[in-house]
């Protein structure tokens, strides 16, 4: 049996700190879907959905167990459907825990046929978040450090474009 994980979340933009979660949930499992989600308490997006899925799939190409999907719905309808046995979540910091730790019962109760599995970032990728990029970005700042090179100048245009509107 395939063993599939699906690593949910907004990613508006993706960081190298999900990209690093990427890397090792796909090495973990047969096969790894990327799924943009909507997340109801964040109002503002810089990105499309579908603008969100073409920078993830620009820098997994090296992944060939990886998939991005687009799902508008509930993660643990999407999760059974796909036959999925794990919802894989990076865990940065304490400050994470409570919320994931909402979410991950309130997933299990919906559906129980699949485990959260928290991968803990690494120490590097620890203060890193797409809301700490979207603020260094939009004040001209260098975020070199924090996204993958291949989309660096899409976002950096984008988030100061979006500043200056
Ligand atoms: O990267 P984020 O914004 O922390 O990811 C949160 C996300 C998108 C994974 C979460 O909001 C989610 O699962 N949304 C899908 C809708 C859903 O199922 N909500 C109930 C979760 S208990």
């Amino acid at each position: 049996m395939e063993r599939i994980a699906v690593c949910p979340g907004s990613f508006d933009p993706v960081t190298l700190g999900h990209l690093d979660i990427f890397s090792r949930a796909s090495n973990l499992f047969d096969r790894v879907i990327v799924l943009v989600s909507k997340n109801m308490m964040k109002s503002h997006e810089s990105f499309t959905p579908q603008e969100r899925k073409d920078m993830i799939l620009r820098v997994t190409k090296n992944l060939p167990n990886l998939e991005v999907d687009i799902f508008g719905g509930l993660l643990a309808d999407y999760v059974k459907d796909a036959g999925a046995i794990a919802i894989v979540k990076g865990l940065r910091a304490v400050s994470d825990f409570e919320y994931e730790f909402q979410m991950a019962l309130a997933n299990r109760k919906l559906y129980a046929g699949a485990e959260t599995v928290f991968l803990t970032t690494t120490t590097e990728n620890m203060y890193l978040s797409s809301s700490v990029v979207k603020q260094i970005a939009a004040f001209g700042g260098d975020i070199s450090h924090f996204v993958p090179p291949e989309i660096l100048d899409f976002i950096e245009k984008r988030l100061v474009k979006e500043r200056q509107s």
